[in-house]
């Protein structure tokens, strides 16, 4: 049993406390405190649920050296983590019912947060045959999806969408037209033009969600079950009107937004410095305002990390040859509690709904909330600030484009069913 004493609780329904939550059985047993052996004040933190993350890579199989399952979970819990969906952009990629069933059995032996694969939609990941759904979903797979690749053909993605429909899987799509986006390695526009770099144009992903759009049409006119579509890591302002006209259109859309694309901008690109090269990449400020308008309103479901580890090696090599992608599982949390809670008065609510019961919407897993009864998966936040340090990640990517950023809200305490995962109380 642990008691967690004069803690404030936030979840998707409000705030309330400071209250004395006593957890066992894997549950929370109580809000009015009880005996128990081990006893943690919380005076000051606030308990959430678990956070669910939709889009992780982990690496594994092939790319171990970036980051494998122990190293991924373990940067997880320390998130506040307690859910993770793993990218099948692996190599070789997750596309059969095997490697599925290798992975969770892997990460369950591990005893970090829950593991929940996504598999490839098309077979290695070359947008042609579709996979298995239904026997990679029974073997664990939660979504469908290319992700990395950009599902160039629109038949291949409405078959996707219909055989996927009745099994209630999501496809997610990574939505960037692949011709207009070319060889861009950052925001297209004046800077990119200043700076002399390629630029991937707002219209890439414009085009593609409004062509994903009319294909989710097609598929739902032509499915006796829902097809659900997720659009990944949003970025633009044109993209988002997209999603918000879908959805107020009743299309069953959903979307998320990355910790990088709510708080940084093109204008870290003047460095030069391919810590800040991402697909799709950073935008202008007005891109990212409405993306945060976007997590007021609803059209946005989810905040979702892409953490993407490499080598450092890899990324301290030039601007066009780096790969893309930013490392977050860790601080994903603490920035945004940070820069948009403390900064600009973002509702705590509403943020953790973007970290629990949105994403868990998206997979179509039931709320949660703390009450009594409850599934003891949580994480206890501590508002004291601390510097990011990515030489304490435990992820293998131990670099950032927020070090020394100051931050609060870091993830001292994670539990799954009651089990802690995560300690870091002083
Ligand atoms: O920046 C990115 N990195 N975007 C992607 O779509 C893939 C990811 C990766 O796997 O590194």
């Amino acid at each position: 049993m642990i008691l967690i004493r004069n803690v404030r609780l936030v979840d998707a329904m409000g705030e309330r406390g400071p209250l004395d939550v006593l957890i066992g059985e894997g549950r929370i047993l109580s809000l009015e405190g009880g005996e128990a052996k081990q006893v943690v004040d919380g005076t000051g933190c606030f308990l959430a649920p678990g956070f669910l993350d939709l889009h992780a890579h982990l690496r594994e199989p092939g790319e171990e050296v970036k980051e494998d399952l122990f190293s991924g979970l373990l940067a997880a819990v320390r998130g506040g983590y307690t859910d993770l969906v793993s990218m099948p952009n692996t190599k070789p990629p997750v596309d059969t019912p095997e490697a599925v069933r290798a992975l969770k059995e892997k990460a369950k032996a591990l005893g970090l947060a829950r593991l929940h694969p996504a598999a490839a939609l098309t077979e290695k990941q070359e947008g042609k045959t579709l996979t298995p759904a239904g026997l990679l979903q029974e073997a664990g797979a939660v979504l469908l999806t290319d992700d990395g690749r950009t599902n160039e053909d629109a038949g291949v993605l409405a078959a996707g969408l219909l055989m996927a429909a009745p099994l209630g899987l999501p496809v997610a799509v990574h939505a960037e037209d692949a011709g207009l986006r070319r060889n861009g390695v950052m925001n297209d526009g004046p800077l990119a033009d200043l700076l002399g770099l390629p630029g991937n144009p707002t219209e890439a992903e414009a085009a593609r969600i409004a062509r994903d759009l009319e294909v989710l049409r097609y598929a739902l006119r032509r499915s006796p079950a829902t097809p659900r579509l997720h659009v990944q890591h949003l970025s633009t302002k044109r993209g988002l009107e997209l999603v918000r006209e879908a959805k107020r259109a009743g299309l069953p859309v959903t979307a998320e937004a990355t910790p990088h694309h709510l708080t940084l901008t093109e204008e870290a690109l003047r460095t030069f410095d391919p810590l800040f090269k991402v697909a799709p990449p950073l935008r202008g400020e007005e891109d990212r305002e409405a993306l945060l308008e976007g997590l007021l309103d609803g059209t946005l479901d989810a905040i979702a990390t892409d953490h993407a580890p490499h080598t450092l090696a890899e990324k301290e090599m030039d601007l066009l040859r780096a790969p893309f992608g930013i490392p977050s599982l860790e601080v994903a949390f603490p920035l945004l509690y940070t820069e948009l809670h403390l900064k600009r008065g973002f509702p705590l609510r509403r943020l953790v709904e973007l970290f629990t019961d949105g994403p868990r919407r998206v997979l179509g897993l039931p709320p949660l909330h703390l009450e009594e009864g409850t599934e003891a998966s949580l994480v206890l936040l501590d508002p004291k600030e601390r510097p990011v340090d990515p030489q304490g990640f435990a992820s293998k990517a131990r670099f950032s484009p927020w070090t020394g950023w100051r931050l609060g809200g870091w993830p001292v305490l994670t539990l799954v069913e009651g089990r802690i995962v995560h300690e870091a109380l002083e």
